[in-house]
């Protein structure tokens, strides 16, 4: 092939990379990848047939012309910046991804590896195979990373705004819980101190109701402040003093029997009784506990208050029996507003109450657990160790 510029090559140079022998060339010529023999300015001394077709060129049109020509000017740019400069320091350059250009003008994204022979007959060795599918990958690829990264940042700022909400919503069930407080024991006293004068019997079942109605519109509101101050300060506050557990509890207990005259509720208490801990906040513990059993265990079979001081803390198991509490609930039960049934009552709980039970345990360095099963009935356990309190 005439020389016509300086990618094209002296016949001279030819003949020392002429083509191969037939049955070599036979096999290089069915490779399932482009294979390209160049001089050290970049002119073509062989081909393979899969090149050939890839680039839409005869073997015979490759012979002698300048590499470049086959690159698009992008590739050719890359070639220059890149590859050139790789290739001068180190001989090799592997899996460079680079546009090459269709002899009808279409670019063709291929992966190269080229290594360079130095020497006075330098030539370098092109190996290449098509990656549409690959290029077409890496830019689906990339859009979708884009756009994760933006759904991300919606989400988070989905999130910031969700968490400020609940922040304002939470202060304004503190704000609205206290503020409740007063209006509401003003209502409980009025209707206290009628209760004691005189009434018709009507007048009494009204006021009974009133005076049962306010004493759950008191705990609820009370729960609520816990709750909030739970969330939004540092933890339920406790006083600890000295007092004597078994007594404590002997006492919630006796005032629980009113709440539920006709269910059957057992002390059970294990040795001595003095230790350290804030009795009313340890009375709230007790009262939720035994409310929770009588009202989710067994109807007929009594409710079970163990307690136990020791040296290294003090314990209240309560227990009921009844069905086992799923798994499901169980791994929820604690958190706030969490309410194992979606069934609506007269006395709606709101699922506050083993939430601040375990706060109350919290702020006295203690924990909750729960042991529930078929057949064994449900414990929940508070223990307190002695060392923080
Ligand atoms: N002893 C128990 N036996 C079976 N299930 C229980 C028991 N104690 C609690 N649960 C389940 O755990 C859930 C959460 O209890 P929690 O005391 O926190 O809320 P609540 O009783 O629904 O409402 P609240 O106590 O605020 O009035 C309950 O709704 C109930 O499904
Ligand atoms: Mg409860």
């Amino acid at each position: 092939m005439p020389s016509t510029g300086s990618w094209r090559r002296t016949d001279s140079e030819v003949d020392e990379h002429g083509p191969p022998a037939p049955a070599v060339q036979a096999v290089l010529d069915r490779v399932p990848c482009g294979l390209l023999r160049t001089d050290r300015k970049g002119v073509i001394l062989r081909a393979n047939e899969t090149c050939c077709r890839w680039l839409g060129y005869e073997r015979s049109e490759l012979i002698g012309r300048g590499m470049y020509e086959l690159l698009t000017i992008g590739g050719r740019i890359f070639h220059q910046t890149h590859i050139a400069p790789m290739l001068h320091m180190q001989s090799s350059v592997a899996e460079v991804k680079l546009e090459m250009r269709h002899r009808e003008g279409q670019a063709v994204p291929v992966v190269l590896n080229v290594q360079h022979f130095p020497g006075p007959q330098a030539f370098s060795e092109l190996a290449f195979f098509v990656a549409r599918d690959r290029d077409l990958y890496e830019r689906e690829l990339l859009l979708a990373r884009r756009h994760l990264e933006s759904v991300v940042a919606e989400e988070k700022l989905r999130r910031a705004e969700a968490k400020d909400r609940a922040l304002l919503a939470e202060q304004m069930v503190g704000i609205v819980s206290h503020d409740l407080r007063n209006p509401l024991q003003t209502i409980q006293m009025g209707a206290g101190v009628l209760l004691h004068g005189e009434h018709t019997e009507q007048q009494a079942l009204i006021l009974g109701r009133i005076v049962r109605a306010g004493e759950r519109a008191r705990r609820l509101i009370s729960e609520l402040l816990d709750f909030t101050q739970a969330r939004l300060g540092h933890g339920i506050s406790v006083h600890v003093q000295s007092l004597d557990l078994h007594a404590l509890v002997r006492d919630v207990l006796e005032e629980l029997r009113q709440a539920f005259p006709e269910r059957a509720l057992v002390h059970e208490p294990l040795g001595a009784g003095p230790c350290a801990a804030d009795g009313e906040r340890i009375a709230q513990l007790v009262g939720n506990l035994v409310g929770n059993a009588m009202t989710y265990g067994d109807p007929e079979a009594p409710v079970t208050v163990r307690t136990q001081v020791g040296p290294e803390g003090f314990r209240v198991a309560v227990h009921n029996s009844g069905a086992a509490i799923p798994a499901e609930v169980q791994a929820r039960m604690f958190e706030p507003l969490v309410r194992g049934t979606t069934a609506d009552s007269a006395t709606r709980s709101i699922g506050l109450g083993l939430f601040i039970v375990r706060e109350i345990a919290k702020a006295h360095g203690g924990q909750v657990t729960v042991e529930s099963a078929t057949g064994r009935g449900t414990t929940f356990t508070a223990s307190i160790p002695s060392s923080t309190v």
